[in-house]
């Protein structure tokens, strides 16, 4: 049988037949939509089902429980083969534009919920999947959906408010619901508004109209029935229907691989290059899909999804006693942290097991509750196996024979006197795998332990039961003696060396006995509960206990609504939605990668190195270049014009390595090829031989070799020395802040078009920078700039990465097309990007600070260190604006702040939010904290005591004008009800030993400028068309900041046209030149000056016809203008006045202004573990009079997020030899759903004017970001109060990111104390802190 039978729903409400004659086993559903189908509305983020960009829902007639079933997946691990009688639902399939949106995508736009768009699709589709399984959810269930999403733009807030009014507990009435109205009223009153989104507009989700299932694939069971063969050019897929079939085809094939949800093969073959010629999918096998009850527990078939486990789960836990269900308790419990629910949804049960991954999540279990396999093969028949400590025999090896399947298996029923718990805990809560995991039980009879299991993963190459341990307590008491014996024994069970693979030696240890006492106080308190027990849990340590618990979130968006008498027709100020959301929503906004394919269009994958540092030796590309489709292979020699260029300085680093390489990931060459796969794959073959040299990687290793680049900026103002000397105090200190990698949801990607005249070619790409971009592309190739036409419509998401980096993969790919005269396009995968395209600076500082014994700081002399990577790029700018910013919001008379840029052999760091601010600040909120450690008070009250005022002159002399910053303070603190929550704190925190709260408010100050002087220029170009409609372009880049739509505010303000008739098509070199990139939040005020500088120029050609025809219609104007010959075409032009400042007198004013905010944040931690929550965040923050406050807001919610995750969740991890670990969404956790503050309230100052902006408005995009440090110094105060229990008072130091290891670590007690970290120096760590 050689098609298959997939059902796609290209147009509204219409299913259509796909039959694929020729379908690969390798094709996955997202390359089959995207390429062969032309359905480009699902999208490529990650690859490996980490990002959720790619969902899609699956409909299948389930002919035993008689029932449609819906559900989620990732498509790009979907195999097409897998799909056969199933329909696939995409976003274009829901709603489009033209023929009207669904409710979903409709919701989800007006509620300011998509800004970049890329994530949008993927984030419809599960909420779409879940509205068909459940028209009305609860708010919670609502919120769980998105455990498989992603979104690196929104701070998810606006996503779950849209999609609040979906559920059970949304009053239909919206905001006119009684509980609103008292706050509405009093509000309304004095013109501040409450609400961004009129829900009253909202189409009602009407179930009717859903497309209906195609009544084919119901009625007809022969779908289900046919035993299926695809065979394809390197794998051939098998679909047994039997088990005979089955046995007998792994008997033939005995290395053949199983597939069920290809969550664990799929990634294995994208990402670690396997070839699994046969493959088998045992699906559609009765036996396999079984569920059944017996005496002993519930058996599941081995092909059961872990979303059936769970329901089924569900079931018998309220069918069921409590006493015999509590291993199916902790397994669910485990599953909601299991992966999302695209991967729950697909994966099976055995899929988990035999993979026998170190850090599977259900192996624990199994192994502690002694769980049951069947197993069988043709040629020993079947088998029973209990899953204990003899089960895994090694790294990835369990004790099932070759020709062996699992029919199923067996989770036991626990008796009375047995009592079972899971444990996982991860870098990030939601879809994260496990640091260590861990499955204990014990049965306990009269007190005395009878039987003990423990297993633990994370701790070994195998899941591993500490089996010396489990026996020596047999017999013992379950009472407080026990525990300090059982974590004795299990240091010396579960034992891992110094730089043993995976690092974080101490945590992972210190694990095992935490999640031990948790056990054992658990244990203990249900003892209590059904005995009268002698020993009781005291009070103060049950918060060692509960499971993770969060409520559903809350938030209030707080701003000034525009003044009674604003014209309707005037858009400024007024919250209207992205314009471009209707189509990022529907799936019609188009990325780089969606363009439709041009005729003869090539592909290129580059090769990168995998060294850090080393001399190449030889290039060998012969074998990619005998592999199929492979046209030929770039380099060096390829190269026209130069083959170096810089961001700032020339020369700053080579296109294509050429002798030497400096960093991993450095593009050494690119294969050419006609298809994607076929480049990459061949890509892969370029063999290239190294000399290898010692790499210089993190910043004290160049410190230490005095690796650095030449430009040492400093600042100093007052005399230090002298101060330092008056000081009362003097206390010295150090801070460590780690990078951050972009991760934009769209991977960089270029499609470069040769024109068949004059060396032309056109340049599609998703850069933040379209002119560096030009103008390194025509120096590469040798022709004058204005042959190359640089276009960019939108990008998914910049961040910055896409500032300058974007070179590096254009270029090459410019030079291909050049070459070959054809078309060429690239999008890197999530790997590639991450591993050569740079990320935010890691910064290090030494300072020294004095004070006053009231806290008031009065000298401080800082230096600082940058890792800038193997070249300079925008380093010393990023620099610049560390020194620059080392004040945050404080007055400090003397200062001396110095910058070192240390050159090191990683990639080149660059350009992301912020710019060196946040880490500038950063260093003087540490430093701040350890005066308050020293004078033993709070930090916020040295944080108050040190705020600038009003007319303050900063350390490099700015004199500080409409000064908010003290306002936003004082609004924060009675906003968030600061005082009285810390009361709160302090009584929570004396009554929990192992919980812990911490609150904190955190200012910023933020100069707004590009600190290089030139790059404060923007223009625009208006045309005006005879019809009276307008076409805008300017210099600035829509990257879901929401760019374009303020632009068209602006202009229709400033021509008095409603936003209707205004439209912008894209940025191109060719309309406007010599742009600077749109970057440094100064997009709105460069941009938006030139914008209202054109309008103002043909408004001035056109007031003689407004004049003489004052009743006329703008198109009437622009009609008889058009007769009378006036020009209605423009350019605009604006440059910032008065800034400048000079590193070499020290002399001029850096910024045009400061945008100011104040945030306070509650957390608690579990001492145990690490974990933390964020309980509630309140933002005050001043963006003057803001263009559009639904587009502020979202700026300040998701740089607060992205904020989040650089001070709290993303760890960057490379070897000392300079190979990064964390290359995709499965290592590197950026923040989800589930981690935006439980209350989230933001509050736009009112009455703040600014007369140095557009229309008194002040940039966003980067300063909000700084604000979710007041996160990592509430953890840090947290962590304070537990060190303090233990007995440990004073300072302690916290680098950033505050991960759960270094949160633990921090809360030294007697568990920590077992695992003393090894000497630096006597071991190499498995990773290192850049
Ligand atoms: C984004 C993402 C998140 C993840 N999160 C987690 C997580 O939180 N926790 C966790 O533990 N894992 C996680 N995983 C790993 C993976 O999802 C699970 O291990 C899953 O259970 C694998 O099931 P599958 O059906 O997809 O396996 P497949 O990829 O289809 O197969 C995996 C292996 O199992 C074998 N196999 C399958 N069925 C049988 C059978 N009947 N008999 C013998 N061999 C068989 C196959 O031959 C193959 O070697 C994650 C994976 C991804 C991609
Ligand atoms: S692209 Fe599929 S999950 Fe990221
Ligand atoms: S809108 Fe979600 S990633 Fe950009």
């Amino acid at each position: 049988m050689q098609y298959i039978f997939a059902v796609i729903v290209p147009t509204l409400r219409q299913f259509r037949a796909i039959v694929e004659k020729n379908a690969e086993p390798e094709t996955t559903l997202l390359q089959y939509l995207r390429q062969k189908l032309c359905l480009t509305g699902t999208k490529l983020g990650c690859g490996e089902g980490g990002c959720g960009a790619c969902t899609v829902m699956i409909s299948k007639y389930d002919h035993n429980r008689k029932k449609i079933c819906h559900f989620s997946v990732n498509s790009c691990l979907a195999p097409l083969c897998s799909l056969h009688g199933m329909a696939v639902t995409t976003v274009e399939g829901i709603g489009s534009v033209k023929n009207g949106l669904h409710p979903v995508q409709e919701r989800l736009a007006k509620s300011h919920g998509s800004q970049c768009g890329f994530c949008t699709p993927g984030i419809v589709m599960s909420m779409y999947t879940l509205l068909r399984n459940d028209p009305q959810p609860t708010i919670q269930h609502m919120e769980k959906a998105f455990e498989g999403n992603l979104c690196r733009c929104t701070g998810y807030r606006p996503i779950l408010d849209g999609f609040r009014t979906f559920t059970k507990e949304f009053c239909q009435l919206g905001e006119n619901c009684c509980k609103n109205m008292k706050n509405k009223k009093t509000q309304s009153e004095d013109g501040v508004g409450t609400s961004l989104v009129n829900t009253r507009e909202f189409l009602p989700l009407d179930p009717t109209q859903d497309p209906i299932f195609p009544p084919e694939l119901q009625t007809s069971s022969k779908f289900d029935s046919q035993s299926l063969v695809y065979k394809g050019e390197r794998v051939t897929w098998y679909r047994p229907t039997s088990l005979n079939e089955l046995l007998d085809l792994k008997s033939s094939y005995p290395d053949a691989r199983l597939v069920v949800g290809n969550t664990e093969i799929g990634v294995e073959m994208k990402f670690k290059n396997m070839k699994y010629p046969v493959m088998i999918a045992p699906t559609h096998i009765p036996q396999l899909n079984d569920i059944t009850h017996t005496d002993l527990g519930i058996r599941f078939g081995a092909s059961v999804t872990l979303s059936r486990i769970d329901e089924e789960l569900k079931l018998a836990q309220e069918k069921y006693p409590e006493n015999k269900t509590r291993v199916f308790t902790a397994i669910r419990e485990m599953l909601r942290w299991f992966a999302g629910y695209q991967i729950r949804n697909v994966a099976a049960v055995a899929g988990n097991i035999i993979t026998a991954s170190p850090i599977s999540d259900l192996n624990p279990l199994f192994l502690a509750s002694g769980a049951v396999l069947e197993v069988e093969s043709k040629e020993d028949g079947r088998r029973q196996l209990k899953m204990d400590d003899k089960f895994f025999l090694g790294y990835r090896k369990t004790a099932m024979k070759q020709s062996e399947v699992v029919i199923n298996i067996l989770f036991p029923f626990t008796k009375e006197n047995e009592y079972f718990y899971g444990y996982k805990q991860a870098y990030r809560r939601e879809d994260d795998i496990a640091t260590v995991n861990a499955g204990m039980r014990v049965v306990i009879d009269d007190n005395c332990i009878k039987q003990f299991s423990l297993a633990y993963g994370g701790m070994a190459i195998t899941t591993v039961m500490p089996v010396k341990t489990m026996s020596a307590v047999i017999g013992r008491k379950w009472d407080d003696s026990l525990v300090p014996d059982v974590c004795r024994l299990l240091a010396e069970d579960l034992p891992l060396q110094p730089g043993a693979p995976g690092g974080m030696v101490e945590y992972r240890r210190t694990l095992t006995i935490s999640f031990f006492f948790k056990f054992y106080l658990s244990v203990q308190m249900q003892l209590q509960s059904m005995q009268n027990s002698k020993t009781k849990v005291p009070s103060y340590f049950q918060s060692a206990t509960p499971t993770f618990h969060r409520d559903p979130s809350k938030s209030s968006q707080v701003y000034q609504e525009v003044a009674p008498g604003q014209l309707a027709e005037d858009p400024v100020g007024r919250p209207i939605a992205h314009l471009s959301a209707m189509k990022q929503v529907s799936g019609e906004a188009v990325y780089i990668d969606d363009i439709p394919k041009f005729k003869d269009e090539l592909y290129m994958a580059i090769v990168t190195s995998s060294k850090a540092h080393a001399n190449i030796k030889d290039v060998d590309a012969s074998e990619a270049l005998s592999m199929p489709g492979v046209i030929d292979y770039i380099s060096h020699n390829d190269v026209p014009g130069h083959n170096t260029w810089g961001a700032i300085f020339p020369e700053d680093e080579e296109i294509f390595a050429s002798n030497q390489v400096l960093c991993q990931g450095q593009v050494v060459g690119a294969v050419i090829a006609h298809t994607q796969i076929q480049a990459q794959r061949a890509a892969k073959c370029v063999k290239i031989t190294y000399e290898e040299l010692e790499p210089i990687i993190t910043i004290k290793d160049a410190m230490k070799a005095e690796s650095y680049f030449d430009i040492k900026h400093a600042i100093e103002c007052g005399d230090v020395d002298v101060a330092f000397k008056q000081s009362d105090h003097v206390i010295e200190g150090e801070c460590h802040v780690g990078g951050q990698e972009h991760f934009y949801l769209e991977t960089v990607a270029v499609l470069c078009v040769p024109k068949s005249e004059d060396d032309e070619m056109e340049v599609f790409i998703s850069s933040q920078n379209p002119t560096e971009n030009q103008l390194v592309i025509s120096e590469a190739l040798g022709v004058p700039a204005n042959r190359i036409t640089v276009r960019v419509k939108r990008l998914g998401g910049g961040f910055g990465g896409k500032e300058t980096r974007t070179v590096l993969i254009a270029t090459p790919c410019a030079i291909a097309a050049y070459k070959h005269g054809k078309p060429v396009r690239i999008m890197l995968d999530r790997n590639e990007d991450m591993v050569t395209t740079g990320t935010r600076h890691p910064f290090y500082a030494k300072y020294k600070v004095g004070f006053t014994d009231t806290g008031k700081i009065t000298a401080l002399d800082v230096d600082i260190y940058c890792n800038a990577g193997m070249s300079m790029d925008l380093s010393c700018a990023v620099m610049d604006r560390a020194l620059f910013h080392c004040d945050n919001a404080y007055k400090i008379p003397n200062v001396r702040c110095k910058g070192y840029i240390c050159k090191t052999n990683i990639p080149s760091n660059t350009a992301f939010r912020g710019f060196g601010g946040p880490q500038g600040m950063m260093i003087m909120e540490q430093c701040l904290t350890d005066v308050a450690f020293a004078l033993e008070t709070s930090p916020v009250k040295i944080r108050e005591v040190n705020l600038y005022q009003e007319g303050d002159r900063t350390h490099y002399g700015q004199i500080l004008k409409v000064c908010q910053i003290q306002r936003c303070w004082d609004e924060c603190l009675q906003q968030s009800d600061y005082n009285r929550r810390k009361k709160d704190v302090d009584i929570f925190n004396s009554e929990n030993r192992w919980k812990k709260r911490g609150i904190c408010v955190v200012p910023t100050k933020f100069g707004i400028s590009y600190t290089a002087l030139h790059l404060n220029q923007a223009g625009a170009l208006v045309h005006i068309y005879k019809d009276g409609s307008v076409l805008l372009t300017h210099g600035g880049i829509e990257m879901g900041q929401g760019l374009h739509t303020k632009m068209i505010q602006v202009a229709g303000r400033a021509l008095g046209i409603p936003t209707s008739k205004i439209h912008t098509s894209e940025v191109g070199t060719n309309t406007v030149p010599n742009t600077s990139a749109t970057a440094a939040s100064c997009g709105s005020d460069l941009n938006g000056m030139a914008v209202k500088n054109a309008c103002e120029k043909l408004l001035e050609r056109l007031e003689p016809i407004f004049r003489d025809n004052p009743k006329a219609t703008w198109e009437e104007v622009i009609s008889k203008a058009y007769m009378n010959r006036i020009g209605l075409s423009t350019t605009g032009f604006y440059m910032t006045p008065d800034i400048g400042y000079d590193f070499n007198t020290g002399k001029g004013d850096p910024f045009n202004y400061f945008t100011n905010g104040v945030a306070c944040s509650e957390v608690e931690i579990d001492c145990l573990t690490g974990d933390h929550q964020v309980l509630r965040t309140d933002i005050v923050m001043d963006v003057g009079i803001s263009l559009n406050p639904a587009i502020d807001i979202g700026q300040i919610e998701g740089a607060f997020m992205q904020g989040y995750g650089m001070m709290m969740m993303e760890q960057q991890k490379i070897s000392p030899k300079g190979f990064l670990f964390t290359q995709g969404p499965g290592n590197y956790k950026i923040p989800g759903f589930g981690d935006i503050p439980v209350e989230f309230n933001v509050t736009l100052l009112k009455g703040s004017v600014n007369e140095r902006a557009v229309y008194s408005s002040k940039a966003i995009g980067e300063p909000p970001l700084f604000l979710s440090s007041s996160v990592f110094f509430a953890v840090k105060e947290a962590i304070a109060s537990a060190r303090s229990d233990a007995g440990h008072d004073g300072n302690f130091s916290l680098p950033s990111p505050a991960t759960p290891e270094r949160v633990r670590m921090a809360c030294e007690d007697q568990f920590t104390e077992l695992f003393p970290k090894a000497k630096e120096g006597t071991y190499t760590p498995w990773f290192v802190d850049l």
